[in-house]
């Protein structure tokens, strides 16, 4: 079997080469085995491949992807709630490789009829927007929330589970063409990034309570979030975008109050009790199946492709995500 793998650190495109694998082989009596139909890269990977994501770094050599779609092909005996056929996430980290083998405990069968590109997107970015509005601030219907890199996979995501949950959104990018997109998109106030931001926000919705704001860029443009937010309110880091770290002026934590927390996906994995995870992924697969979610995809690049793709997504100025087929060719 395929994988995509690196050995050492550097530029994406460089570092990461198809490397041939032995088969996984046949499932043990709790296990299944799942063939890979689309993996999706993520910012998190291209900073894995440069050596720059902030947890440890990783071991070398390394297969990047934390999420992705496949089909069970093979049941081990005592495995009861999976057949051949079925569509699972794959058991992550390490989903650049076109077979698994995993215990069956890890792994549930996702809706049919949905696109398998979007559910190939769902293990990251749609919690990550879900958690990060209800689970930190829980803002009250009615009000706002603004959140910088809105145009992103979590950025769509955030739109539209506010929506849902009677909140408006103020949707900050950093290029003007974007702003008719993400209003038909569902987002209520869109605005390109800049020094007045605060000025061109409270323009926009008056004096409405603004208690939560999701920054994913780091650097000034936490600040400029943090400008926006009433007082009391509470920035959310969960990115670093710009490469920078967040920057917080004492005029808006001292003296308004404003609180900067960041968020990690990984440690609501570690935290969580699995019922709990999977009747989330039960819920935000059901969006994902009515149309709710629904992320953009750029282009989508067969594995052999894979530095093409990594250069790809690695370049600003996309108008969608970029996933890697395994589909034989
Ligand atoms: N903490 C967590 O648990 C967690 C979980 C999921 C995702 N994340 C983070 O969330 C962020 C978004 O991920 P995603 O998968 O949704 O991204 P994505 O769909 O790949 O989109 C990337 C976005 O980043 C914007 N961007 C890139 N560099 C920027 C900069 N210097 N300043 C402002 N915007 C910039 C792009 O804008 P243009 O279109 O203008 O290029 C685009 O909107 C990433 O930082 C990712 O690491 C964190």
């Amino acid at each position: 079997m395929l994988v995509a793998q690196l050995s050492s650190f550097g530029r994406p495109e460089s570092v990461i080469e198809i490397v041939a694998q032995g088969d996984p082989g046949e499932p043990g009596a709790d296990e299944v085995t799942i063939d890979t139909e689309f993996v999706p890269i993520n910012p998190a990977d291209i900073l894995n491949l440069e050596g720059k994501y902030g947890a440890a770094p990783p071991q070398l050599p390394m297969i990047p992807g934390a999420e992705g779609v496949g089909r069970i092909t093979r049941v081990g005996s005592a495995v009861r709630h999976l057949k051949p056929g079925d569509r699972v996430l794959l058991p992550g980290p390490g989903c650049w490789r076109e077979r698994f083998k995993a215990p069956g405990k890890v792994v549930f069968a996702l809706p049919e009829g949905v696109d398998p590109k979007q559910l190939a997107m769902l293990r990251v970015n749609p919690p990550t927007a879900y958690l990060m509005l209800h689970q930190i601030v829980a803002p009250k219907p009615g009000q706002w929330v603004i959140q910088n890199a809105a145009n992103s996979g979590v950025g769509h995501c955030l739109i539209r589970l506010a929506r849902l949950a009677g909140l408006k959104t103020v949707n900050v990018v950093r290029r003007e063409e974007l702003v008719n997109r993400l209003r038909e998109f569902g987002g209520d106030v869109v605005l390109t990034d800049g020094r007045d931001l605060d000025a061109r926000v409270r323009s926009a919705i008056g004096e409405a309570a603004l208690p939560l704001a999701i920054d994913a860029v780091g650097g000034s443009g936490t600040q400029r979030l943090a400008r926006c937010v009433s007082d009391g309110g509470t920035v959310v880091n969960y990115g670093m975008l710009s490469r920078e770290p967040c920057m917080v002026d004492g005029r808006d934590t001292v003296f308004r109050d404003v609180r900067l927390q960041g968020f990690w996906l990984r440690k609501w994995f570690v935290d969580t009790p699995p019922a709990q995870i999977a009747a989330v992924y039960r819920d935000l697969a059901s969006k994902l199946a009515d149309g709710t979610l629904a992320v953009e995809v750029e282009a989508v690049y067969p594995i052999r492709k894979i530095k093409e793709a990594v250069a790809h997504a690695a370049r600003g100025g996309r108008s969608g995500k970029i996933l890697i087929s395994f589909a034989k060719d």
